[in-house]
């Protein structure tokens, strides 16, 4: 598992951690009951496991709270209960105290060695200190009351080996408060619970491990007892299960069909609960990267539904629940916020392919894009960059030779477009998928489309976009100035060609619109054309001065911004959000923002690795009136979704993050390095010489030195530079007694 951002919770003061709590308001579920296909037609559980435990340390006072102010009203709380010397139960994800604790710094002589279901186990028990011993290491915060309670018994055979009676525990609780749910992988301890609990609500919920581990009072595997649902229906009314027993994942992290063991333990009378689901880990390639998509396939599928989730992250599946299932997928509306491919789906396909482009098409995109190129013989192609290297097979060809240094492009030496011809690349190249964290823990996008789909002219996408349900396309011009005065190409003149060749007139139904970043271009296509025209600022900026907006008004309709001009981040955090999307639209600017990435370690802390969490924090949270994404299909899921209307009634779940809060709650010793100050755009970042004319190709190469262009792909800084090993982990207990007596 990678690791988060548990060390800034250090001194993190629970009223601190109120202020990123979003309101209060809770609807109601809207969702039609009879159309779930759990055991009776409820509504999926969320069962949060030890809290908000993906962004807080698990079992944490600041985890529970968390949960139950950005959770939906069905979410569950998780407790892994473990009992102290003199009998008290607390919270705790594991047996080892020192697992998630500093106890091992407070009671340096208090490791100790005992079988756990016979199996040698290292380091601090609950079972050698009392309650009272624990008063240093523990965070006690009794707020959560009359929340549904899940408690898990994880090691009951191991405490009564210590003498302690986990049984007489839970019943003596049970006396006081209501528990909703019991689960463990004992069936011992579960069949001993039975009869004393039948007169209450509480639900038995047996715990299937591995299917090679063995379960302790049978001496059977967890495989061998999933056969026989009929003996688990004789103490228990549920089951929980490993999320890979109902849908298994290949080594190389594809999905597999799904089994039958949801319509097996329905069938048997079983509720059957999905577990292990996490943001932050890769998922199947299947998803996209889109832990919300992983949800909906346990719930959404026209077979079944799981009867609940057990997760670390438990806004994403209250989101499914609540507002993403049972959607109608074939309405297109291509109102705000239009969704603009990059790229085409580069998510998941190489960047311009023609498979991009039709799973761009598929998956909803308003606007599918064509980023020009130039090739030696003077065709213009789509592919998202001028050099070759980095998208294409070029540096495992005869090619690779061809390599050169031009400081007007890039400063590293590069294969570029107009060294080889449009034959050159098309029968000899093949496209290589985009993959922008490869240096985050080698993360690639999905393997088996590596190198997948067919390049594409100008002319071609122009065709493929003919007659497709979108509404219009839009082209991206750079380098225009390079182009005309080194390769002696007008790529401006050849994009209104080609628009005019393929019957783009100036009224066509589909929306043209022309991107730059140099504002030569926009002005050069705007004295010859109709089209909609839209800047793109290269750099991130936290305003832009009146004379700059003004002047982008002479040439453009629209600006695209980068993530970080609307939301600036440092070291995953966001610091604050800027006035810049209202500064441009109140001047009459549509704005857009670029380039938003389903991939976790894409985005902030602040939005829980969650990509709809971001969607909606600049959708509802700035209005933006487009998103630039390479994954189309969750921003159009995210159009689509029942709850973006509901004014005072949008759950909280589905409200935007207080921008800025998680930083507040960072003690001080631990605060990232501030961001410098953003630039603000002026006018002479805006205005530039006319676009000069194509000249005859001069015979000494360039030598100007202008800096590269900015990449639109790159992740946001500080994303790889995170280090939270460095710094201490602290964590903190919850003391079970607290959470359900104060
Ligand atoms: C729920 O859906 C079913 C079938 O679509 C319908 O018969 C029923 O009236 C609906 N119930 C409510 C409360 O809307
Ligand atoms: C804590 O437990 C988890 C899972 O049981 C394990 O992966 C991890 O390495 C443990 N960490 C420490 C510090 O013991
Ligand atoms: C907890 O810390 C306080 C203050 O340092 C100390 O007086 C007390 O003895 C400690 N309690 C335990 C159980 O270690
Ligand atoms: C548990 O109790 C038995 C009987 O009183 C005793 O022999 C044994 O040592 C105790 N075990 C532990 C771990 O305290
Ligand atoms: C399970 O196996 C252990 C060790 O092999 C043995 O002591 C125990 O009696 C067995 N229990 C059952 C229920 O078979
Ligand atoms: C399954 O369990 C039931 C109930 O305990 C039992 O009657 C039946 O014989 C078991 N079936 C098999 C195949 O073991
Ligand atoms: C997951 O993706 C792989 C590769 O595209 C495909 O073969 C498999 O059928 C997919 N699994 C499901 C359940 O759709
Ligand atoms: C789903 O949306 C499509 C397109 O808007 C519409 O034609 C169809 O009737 C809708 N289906 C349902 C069940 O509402
Ligand atoms: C690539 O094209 C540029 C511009 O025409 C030229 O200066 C350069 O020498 C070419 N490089 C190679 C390796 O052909
Ligand atoms: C499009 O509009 C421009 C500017 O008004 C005009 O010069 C051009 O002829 C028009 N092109 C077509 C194909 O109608
Ligand atoms: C946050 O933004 C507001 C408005 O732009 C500004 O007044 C404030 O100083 C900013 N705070 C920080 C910490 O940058
Ligand atoms: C923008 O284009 C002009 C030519 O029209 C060129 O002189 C200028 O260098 C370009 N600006 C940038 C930042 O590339």
């Amino acid at each position: 598992m990678m690791e988060r951002g548990f060390w800034w919770m250090a001194a993190a003061g629970v009223s601190a951690l109120l202020l990123l709590l979003p309101g209060t308001s809770v609807a109601a579920q809207k969702t039609n009951a009879s159309t779930w296909q759990t055991l009776r037609g409820d509504v999926p559980i969320v069962i949060a496991k030890g809290g908000f435990s993906g962004l807080f340390p698990d079992s944490s006072s600041g985890a529970y709270l968390f949960a139950v102010a950005a959770g939906s009203p069905n979410t569950n709380f998780w407790c892994d209960v473990r009992l102290t010397k003199d009998g008290i139960g607390i919270c705790l994800p594991n047996i080892k105290l020192d697992n998630c604790t500093t106890i091992a710094n407070l009671f340096p002589q208090g490791k100790k060695d005992y079988l756990v279901n016979g199996i040698r186990t290292e380091g601090w028990f609950s079972v050698d200190f009392t309650f009272d011993d624990l008063a240093n290491v523990t965070y006690v915060q009794g707020q959560v009351k009359s929340v549904p309670l899940w408690l898990n018994v994880q090691n009951a055979i191991f405490y009564s080996q210590h003498n302690l009676s986990m049984r007489s525990y839970i019943l003596s609780i049970t006396r006081n408060v209501v528990i909703d749910y019991i689960s463990s992988p004992e069936i011992g301890f579960l069949t001993s619970l039975g009869t004393r609990l039948q007169k209450t609500k509480t639900k038995l919920v047996f715990r299937f491990l591995g299917e090679d581990v063995t379960e302790p009072s049978t001496n059977q595997t967890y495989g061998t007892l999933l056969k026989n649902l009929t003996f688990i229906k004789t103490f228990a009314s549920g089951i929980l299960v490993p999320k890979h027993y109902i849908l298994p994942v290949t080594s190389d992290l594809y999905l597999e069909p799904y089994t039958s063991i949801v319509t097996d333990a329905h069938k048997e009378g079983l509720e059957i609960y999905a577990g292990d689901f996490v943001n932050d880990v890769a998922i199947p390639y299947n998803y996209s990267y889109d832990p919300l998509a992983e949800y909906l396939s346990f719930i959404d599928n026209d077979k079944f539904s799981v009867d609940g989730f057990l997760t670390d992250f438990p806004v994403t599946p209250a989101e499914a629940v609540g507002c993403f299932s049972h959607i109608n997928k074939s309405s297109i509306d291509h109102g705000k916020p239009v969704i603009f491919s990059h790229n085409g789906a580069s998510g998941d396909y190489p960047d311009c392919t023609d498979l991009a482009y039709q799973k761009a098409v598929d998956d909803g995109a308003d606007i599918i894009d064509c980023p020009v190129q130039v090739t030696q013989d003077g065709v213009i192609i789509c592919m998202s960059s001028i050099d070759l290297m980095g998208v294409t097979t070029v540096g495992q060809s005869p090619f690779r030779s061809r390599l050169s240094t031009i400081a007007e492009l890039q400063s590293p030496p590069g294969i570029f477009t107009f060294n080889l011809t449009w034959d050159e690349i098309n029968k000899n190249l093949t496209p290589s998928i985009s993959s922008p964290f490869l240096n985050y823990n080698g993360m690639v996008r999905n393997p088996r489309s590596k190198n997948a789909g067919n390049f594409m002219t100008l002319s071609d996408f122009l065709s493929f976009a003919k007659g497709k349900a979108i509404s219009g396309i839009l082209i991206n011009i750079e380098h225009a100035a390079f182009l005309a005065e080194n390769i002696g190409i007008s790529v401006a003149d050849g994009v209104i060609s080609a628009l005019k060749d393929a019957g783009y007139n100036n009224q066509t139904t589909l929306d043209v619109i022309i991107q730059s970043s140099n504002s030569s271009v926009l002005t050069y296509m705007k004295q010859r054309t109709k089209y909609k025209l839209m800047y793109r600022v290269d750099e991130s900026i936290q305003d832009a001065s009146a004379p700059s907006i003004t002047d982008i008004k002479k040439f453009a309709d629209s600006v695209a911004v980068d993530t970080q001009s609307i939301y600036p981040v440092t070291r995953k955090f966001i610091v604050n959000g800027t006035h810049l999307t209202t500064s441009l639209q109140k001047a009459g600017l549509l704005v857009h923002v670029y380039v938003l990435m389903n991939e976790f370690v894409s985005q902030p802390w602040d939005f829980f690795s969650d990509p709809y969490v971001q969607l909606n924090s600049y959708v509802q949270g700035t209005d933006v009136d487009g998103i630039i994404t390479d994954f189309p299909a969750s921003a159009r899921a995210y159009k689509r979704n029942l709850c973006r209307n509901l004014g005072d009634n949008t759950p909280n779940y589905m409200l935007p993050v207080q921008v800025g809060g998680l930083l507040q709650v960072i003690p001080n010793t631990a605060q990232p390095p501030a961001l410098p100050p953003l630039p603000v755009l002026e006018d002479s970042d805006v205005v530039e010489p006319s676009l000069p004319p194509a000249v005859p190709i001069k015979p000494s190469p360039p030598t100007s030195s202008s800096p590269p262009q900015g990449n639109p792909s790159a992740p946001p800084s500080g994303v790889r530079a995170l280090s939270p090993k460095s710094s201490a982990i602290v964590s903190m207990v919850v003391i079970l007694a607290a959470v359900l007596f104060s």
